[in-house]
């Protein structure tokens, strides 16, 4: 095995060196990087720049790609890679690029299968700021006052892109051909670890089902000021050629728009599809009888 694996300080966080972008990982090295992100998370390879194409082999190794549904980032030669970039085509700022994954969220939490996890690719930084950060959210529920795992175990939302607070704009449909909400529950049981994680997040949770909105959003208020801790984050500090792959069913993240605005940030990102979290016939008709 050429790679190595090595834990990083914080509630999270695994780095790899020695990644070789033209050879796909060995069985040996694939077991072992899939046992330390089931453990830790979040995985970065570091030191290996690699093409859009590249990206994609390694990412085939983690499950099936997913393309985006934002059809504009997607790379013409390689769909399943879209850009996450701040400028335009003119090397313009660009608001809506820039904005996109600011807020703690999961990949993917308004589809009826989201995300098992993105890798995402470090093409251009600015030179301070700008960095990922994450957030445990095993360590979230564990950690929980029993007086709110309580009122939060066992509840179903409605999820949406953008969720409550309208984030996204730009990137989500009019309201007119916008996707309809999904269901996830609040706390997700982790499909390989049998974990239990704070699923519901900022950037997609609408509304507790079965709640009225105000005591529905006075708890969701209240789960996300636990769950974003400084103990539960640890904050990626990209450089170039960097590829981290993140877990979206027990972990959050979220970009930050702290760096000069006029320097480029440019990665490419691709998805690896998840497994559904609820019976899904079943929680269409909770969601049509819901009232939020
Ligand atoms: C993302 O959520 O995909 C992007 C995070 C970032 O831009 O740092």
């Amino acid at each position: 095995m050429t790679i190595k694996i090595r834990d990083l300080e914080g509630p999270l966080g695994c780095e790899v060196l020695g990644l070789d972008p033209t050879r796909l990982l060995t069985q040996d090295e694939l077991s072992a990087v899939n046992e330390a992100f089931l453990r830790r998370l979040v995985i970065r390879f570091r030191g290996a720049p690699m093409t859009p194409q590249q990206l994609c082999n390694i990412s085939r190794q983690f499950g099936e790609l997913q393309p985006h549904i934002a059809k504009k980032y997607r790379l013409p030669d390689t769909p399943e890679v879209v850009l996450m970039i701040n400028q335009d085509e003119q090397g313009n700022f660009d608001k809506v690029g820039a904005e996109r994954g600011v807020g703690w969220h999961s990949d993917l939490a308004y589809d009826w299968c989201p995300a098992k996890a993105t890798l995402l690719h470090a093409v251009a930084i600015p030179d301070r700021g700008g960095n990922t950060s994450f957030l445990n959210a095993y360590l979230a529920w564990e950690t929980m006052p029993e007086d709110l795992k309580r009122r939060v175990d066992g509840k179903l939302a409605a999820f949406r892109n953008g969720g409550r607070l309208g984030l996204n704009q730009g990137i989500t449909p009019d309201a007119k051909d916008r996707l309809p909400d999904v269901v996830h529950p609040v706390i997700r049981t982790h499909p390989e670890s049998g974990k239990k994680a704070v699923y519901a997040n900022p950037y997609h949770a609408i509304a507790i089902l079965g709640m009225t909105r105000a005591d529905s959003d006075a708890l969701l208020d209240e789960l996300f000021a636990w769950c974003i801790q400084k103990q539960f984050q640890w904050d990626q500090v990209w450089q170039v050629g960097d590829t981290i792959m993140w877990e979206n069913r027990c972990a959050w993240h979220s970009g930050n728009l702290d760096y000069p605005l006029d320097q480029l940030r440019k990665f490419y990102r691709t998805t690896i599809r998840g497994t559904t979290t609820v019976d899904r016939a079943v929680a269409e008709k909770q969601l049509a009888e819901a009232v939020y």
